[in-house]
């Protein structure tokens, strides 16, 4: 098993650019199954997560190709090549890997009338139901079975547009049902939307393939369908949670980082946070700069749906009140599972004792390193950056998480001034 080791006392200094966005990429990813013909998607990060997708897509028929001039470089383009006459079903081994690989559930039905996918179930943060997803395209006019783990759609006379209404901005259920609608039959409308900007891309790329599409980024998308896409050559947006792990890798090592190839607006309440902990903050118009001279002070965090706090910088959170003076209230409330990982933190010293959907932190000046585990993908680069600020060194073992949404996470690590080492772990310590 990999494992990254770091040695506390680092601090971080320098610049990393961050890679267009995980959660962006693979839904647009998804969004050119709505148009027959080469699609391109630039500004992809080179991480797991795109590969298993880009392996769902050739299983539907796909012809997927990475452009990538020096072979190693942490972003690529991905060509996609879509036949007129697509397969549909995504079996439980890839879906097992990637539950994003879910999001092919509205583009297939749109285009094919038929969807067999594999159900995702839950994973390290907790259950992730699919009833968003089901009860909107059921409004739409398609027949949703479950059956052998599979989740079966059909719209044999096609969808037709609707009104749905969220019971909580899903981010996933957001986009099955936006590219479901915008090749249905009349107009969708879908209340309770996420805003996430991951939406708002997918909206751009979507409406330059030819859908129409009003209220990207509100919390009332209105869609008119159109009766046919036509491919795009689009660029993903810049990872936000890559962004803000290094924000509060700068705070909590009392480092001095920049960072590139992000609207710093996407991070509003999270950089907002690091001021109120003591951080000083530059903004332009796609970078910071995030520096910290003294120990943190503790500041209360409470994640929520885009714009509020991002449940995927939790562990961050978590660990910036690890380190700071006083206590922190953090309150998460998108995943049930999301806390899991504190018990690793505890590994490191970290006084953290949680209550339902609530963690309260005591900070300390230093952690202690120790071995620890990590749990997904965000839990991985929270303890990594942990180790940091612990004494002596920091072992973190299965760290192909952190391979699944970080593209260059042991490169950046080094070019922000830390000597990290990444191993094969020998089994009997692959826990
Ligand atoms: N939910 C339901 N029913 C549904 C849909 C969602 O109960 O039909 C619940 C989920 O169980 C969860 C909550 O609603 O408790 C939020 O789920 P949402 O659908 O918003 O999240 P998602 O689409 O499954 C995406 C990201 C996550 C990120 C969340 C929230 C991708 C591939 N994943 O998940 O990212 O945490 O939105 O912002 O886009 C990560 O990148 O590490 C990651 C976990």
């Amino acid at each position: 098993m990999d494992q990254i080791a770091v040695n506390g006392g680092a601090r971080l200094a320098g610049e990393v650019r961050v890679a267009g966005a995980k959660n962006s990429a693979l839904k647009l990813m998804a969004a050119a199954l709505l148009a027959p013909g080469r699609s391109v998607i630039t500004n992809v990060p080179r991480i797991t997560d795109i590969a298993i997708m880009a392996e769902v897509l050739v299983r539907l028929g796909c012809t997927v190709d990475f452009i990538d001039p020096d072979g190693s470089s942490p972003v690529r383009e991905v060509v996609i090549d879509v036949p007129e006459k697509l397969g549909t079903e995504a079996d439980y081994d890839l879906v097992r890997r990637l539950r994003a690989s879910i999001a092919v559930l509205g583009p297939l039905l749109a285009r094919c009338g038929y969807v067999r996918v594999a159900h995702p179930g839950g994973d390290a943060i907790g259950s992730r139901g699919l009833d968003m997803h089901v009860a909107g395209l059921a409004r739409m006019g398609a027949d949703i079975t479950g059956e052998h783990g599979f989740v079966i759609a059909s719209a044999a006379g096609g969808l037709r547009g609707a009104t749905i209404w969220l019971d909580f901005p899903s981010v996933g259920a957001t986009e099955n049902l936006l590219m479901a609608a915008v090749l249905a039959k009349g107009v969708t409308e879908i209340d309770n939307a996420a805003r996430e900007p991951e939406i708002v891309d997918i909206c751009a790329m979507l409406t330059a393939m030819g859908a129409r599409i009003e209220g990207a980024g509100t919390s009332t998308l209105r869609i008119e369908g159109v009766a046919e896409l036509r491919p795009v050559v689009h660029a993903a947006i810049g990872d936000r949670i890559v962004a803000g792990t290094w924000a509060y890798g700068a705070a909590m090592t009392r480092g001095d980082v920049t960072v590139r190839g992000i609207d710093p607006g996407f991070l509003e309440i999270a950089l907002d946070k690091l001021v109120t902990a003591g951080c000083a903050v530059e903004k332009s118009q796609d970078s910071f700069r995030v520096r910290m001279d003294v120990r943190p002070t503790s500041v209360d965090i409470v994640t929520l749906p885009y714009p509020g706090f991002a449940t995927d910088l939790l562990p961050m959170a978590i660990g910036l009140a690890a380190v700071s003076d006083g206590a922190s209230l953090i309150t998460e409330n998108i995943f049930d599972g999301r806390f899991m990982f504190v018990n690793e933190m505890a590994r490191l010293g970290a006084e953290i004792k949680t209550d339902g959907h609530h963690a309260v932190v005591r900070g300390r000046e230093r952690l202690s390193g120790a071995p620890v585990r990590a749990t997904d993908i965000r839990a991985g680069a929270g303890l990594v950056i942990a180790g940091l600020c612990a004494d002596g060194v920091t072992e973190v073992g299965h760290v192909h998480h952190i391979d699944r949404g970080y593209p260059n996470f042991v490169a950046d690590l080094r070019a922000l001034g830390v000597a990290v080492h990444r191993s094969e772990a020998p089994d009997e310590l692959a826990y």
